[in-house]
């Protein structure tokens, strides 16, 4: 719906139209109104919308700053939720183990011998030392402490104590290690640290995704038949939240990222909110922003141009057909470009699921990108705890997840390559440099912005109703975990 789309009597017109809040869109045509001119239109769950307006107070910047808060997030959020911890290709032989730490929480998670995932809170059973180090990953098929020597086996059972004559007080069956709950979707292993959440809370994997799956299914994504070529792991100087938020919203492209307002949409982006734990925006690649007045407008030969030269100059620019527009021709060149990048034929996928930015939001870790061109996930978590700074620290974790080729060898999952708060992403092996420029771009934003909430004598952020939904969806989540945690507690 446009703004000029809510006025059907001609005789309000000239009235100014006064919509309620959240009703108003940006002038001009949205994301749905682009994709469904589409050469091949896009599969239905791209065409779902989901907005409801859900209130205009700011969101207080004590939640981005008070290790109180974060704490309460551990104790009621992060300890109940879903949280994808690794791929399944991490973990790809028997006795092979990963470890998914955030705040205070580690789990270790393992291979069995039968080719089964389990995971175990990471800590022995002895004086507690921690059996894996922080983000550790390898292969160990016992799980040995580096203490004195007690071992578990892959299944969790207790099979070596040393010294067994000094503890007739310890008997196998009790000391076998605890588990954290686990579940696969799209060749993700997620943990639940929380085994007896209450049902509204967590439930099955499944559940907890709602709508995610259905789309997934529906549309013929299958993010299980990818691999990971690059995982960058960065630290970024910011609360999490705030880390995660500047991922939601399509809004700061003109100001932040202006290098791209000619070849992408931004106000005209597309959110939406599904149920407890999942949002989405879509946004257009291969077409201009609505902010650029229409005398700088390039025509849709010259948006094609721009588009290919930058890729690749030598590329020669085919002349678009009639009745067709650049993003048409673009995502099929996309197709065979990426076709024969790896190994596949692409051809049968939509003109928005070959090159359009299209990202899920899992409440509260994960990002999944199901499209073609732009084929990251991210991760975003605390760094560290709420005693050591972690209020003001994320980690965030971007994988580029590529087709599986059909043919040959599927390569063996990236290592991560580690960034410091400071350090640059185009520094990244494998990397698109314009990506690097774009995410140093948002880290500098992030910076500024931690300071701000300190030095802001507003003590809060001020939302837009359409375009920043997401973040005031992130927030009141986090709010009714801990609400609802606090609520039964008192019960
Ligand atoms: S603390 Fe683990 S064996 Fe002693
Ligand atoms: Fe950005």
């Amino acid at each position: 719906m446009t703004i000029d789309d809510v006025s059907t009597d001609p005789a309000i017109d000239a009235v100014p139209v006064r919509l309620r809040p959240g009703d108003a869109r940006c002038p001009g045509p949205n994301y749905a109104d682009i994709v469904v001119d589409d050469s091949v239109p896009p599969p239905a769950p791209i065409l779902e919308q989901s907005y409801a307006f859900r209130g205009d107070d700011d969101i207080p910047y004590d939640e981005f700053t008070s290790p109180d808060y974060l704490q309460a997030e551990f104790d009621h959020m992060w300890s109940r939720t879903w949280q994808w911890a690794c791929r399944e290709e991490h973990i790809p032989e028997p006795g092979d183990y990963y470890v998914y730490d955030v705040g205070d929480y580690s789990a270790l998670i393992v291979r069995g011998p039968e080719g089964d995932i389990k995971a175990f809170h990471n800590a022995c059973l002895h004086r507690g030392t921690q059996l894996k180090p922080p983000a550790s990953s390898g292969f160990s098929p016992k799980l040995r402490c580096p203490f004195h020597g007690w071992t578990w086996s892959t299944d969790g059972d207790l099979v070596d104590l040393p010294c067994e004559w000094d503890f007739p007080h310890v008997n196998a069956e009790e000391f076998a290690l605890p588990q954290i709950r686990t579940g696969l979707w799209g060749g993700f292993v997620f943990v639940n640290f929380d085994d007896c959440a209450p049902e509204l809370m967590a439930g099955t994997l499944e559940e907890y995704l709602g709508d995610l799956p259905r789309h997934f299914d529906e549309a013929g994504w299958d993010l299980s038949d990818r691999y990971v070529e690059v995982h960058i792991r960065k630290k970024l100087p910011a609360n999490w939240k705030a880390a995660a938020e500047a991922f939601l919203e399509a809004y700061h492209i003109l100001e932040t990222h202006s290098q791209s307002v000619m070849t992408a949409g931004d106000a005209n982006a597309q959110y939406d909110v599904f149920g407890e734990h999942i949002s989405r925006f879509e946004h257009s690649i291969a077409t201009t922003s609505p902010h650029v007045p229409a005398e700088k407008r390039p025509d849709e030969q010259a948006l094609l141009t721009m588009l290919m030269s930058r890729k690749n100059p030598d590329d020669p620019v085919p002349e678009i057909p009639e009745g067709e527009r650049a993003r048409d021709v673009y995502a099929r060149h996309m197709q065979q470009v990426l076709g024969k990048a790896y190994d596949n034929d692409f051809s049968h996928l939509s003109v928005a699921e070959t090159i359009d930015s299209i990202e899920y939001y899992a409440f509260p870790n994960a990002f999944f990108f199901p499209g073609l061109q732009i084929p990251m996930t991210y991760r975003f978590r605390p760094d560290g705890d709420a005693r050591d700074g972690g209020v003001d620290r994320a980690i965030y974790e971007v994988l580029f997840l590529r087709p599986k080729p059909k043919s040959g060898k599927v390569p063996l999952p990236a290592e991560p390559f580690d960034l410091d708060v400071d350090d640059s992403y185009t520094t990244v092996p494998g990397i698109p440099g314009s990506l690097g420029v774009v995410l140093d771009q948002d880290t500098a934003n992030l910076a500024a912005q931690t300071r701000g909430f300190r030095s802001s004598k507003k003590r809060g952020q001020t939302l837009g109703n359409y375009q920043e939904v997401r973040a005031r969806h992130l927030h009141d989540t986090v709010r009714r975990y801990i609400d609802e945690s606090a609520a039964a507690d008192v019960t």
